[in-house]
């Protein structure tokens, strides 16, 4: 593919077939995005890649944290406090995340976003129950026979994390070029201790998000194309 259509055909699958990656398809994919440009090139990230039986169960085990989790936040709020501390099921990644609402213009494109989504899969807005599926769906990677998991290393602060976002693109974009889909997950941060059952993390390394990796089944959640902001948008006015 020309460089331009790889970037324009790139979009987040959330539907993968069963059809397993070539192990060395997937290692000259992950060995082609280590060219990716890093601060000082330093390289401050790691990544566990959870293949096979290993994938499977990991996918389980976040899973059945996820409707842990949910089943807890639906409770009262005695019994909330009481069962979240003894489920084992509380967030323990180490980022933790966004509590609530964005900040402002941000709010309303994830909404927008989202929405989006759910349009595409027929899911009407109060339908808590299959908003709550399409977002379990997430920790059994859309069925991605392949789970990364990215991690940094915190002493390089925040240019680990720009260092890491840049890999993951060029992860990503190279993957559309071998006619495989992707999607980023930052719901794969949520939870460590699954990751840690199946992998020796290094100690000081901290988890960042992950991704699905695969082929794209003909699902239609596949079609959906969120329309990205204008450039004027984002372009900053210079003062005369
Ligand atoms: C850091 C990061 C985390 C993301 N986390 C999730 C996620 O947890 N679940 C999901 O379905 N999509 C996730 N996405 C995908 C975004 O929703 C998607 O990139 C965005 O809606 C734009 O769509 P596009 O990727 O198709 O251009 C994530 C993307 C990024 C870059």
């Amino acid at each position: 593919m020309e460089f331009t259509d790889v970037l324009f055909n790139r979009r987040s699958i959330r539907s993968f077939s069963d059809k397993p990656v070539d192990e060395k398809l997937l290692n000259d994919i992950l060995t082609a995005a280590i060219e990716s440009p890093s601060s000082s090139n330093t390289q401050p990230y790691k990544m566990a890649v959870a293949t096979g039986a290993t994938n499977k169960a990991l996918g389980k085990a976040l899973l059945d944290k996820y409707y842990t989790a949910n089943k807890i936040n639906s409770m009262p709020l005695p019994m909330k406090v009481v069962s979240a501390v003894t489920s084992g099921a509380l967030p323990d990644g180490d980022f933790k995340p966004i509590l609530g609402k964005y900040p402002g213009e941000f709010q309303e494109r994830r909404v927008k976003t989202g929405h989006g989504l759910y349009e595409v899969l027929g899911i009407e807005r109060h339908d808590r129950e299959s908003r709550d599926e399409q977002m379990a769906r997430n920790f059994t990677f859309f069925n991605a026979p392949v789970a990364i998991f990215f991690f940094i290393h915190p002493g390089m602060t925040h240019t680990a994390l720009i260092d890491l976002g840049i890999f993951m693109q060029s992860l990503m974009l190279i993957a559309t070029d071998k006619g495989l889909g992707t999607c980023a997950q930052g719901a794969l941060g949520m939870w460590k201790s699954p990751i840690k059952k199946h992998f020796s993390l290094p100690k000081e390394y901290k988890l960042v998000c992950g991704m699905a990796l695969g082929y794209p089944d003909d699902h239609k959640v596949n079609d959906y194309r969120p329309p990205k902001v204008s450039l004027d948008d984002l372009l900053i006015t210079a003062k005369n």
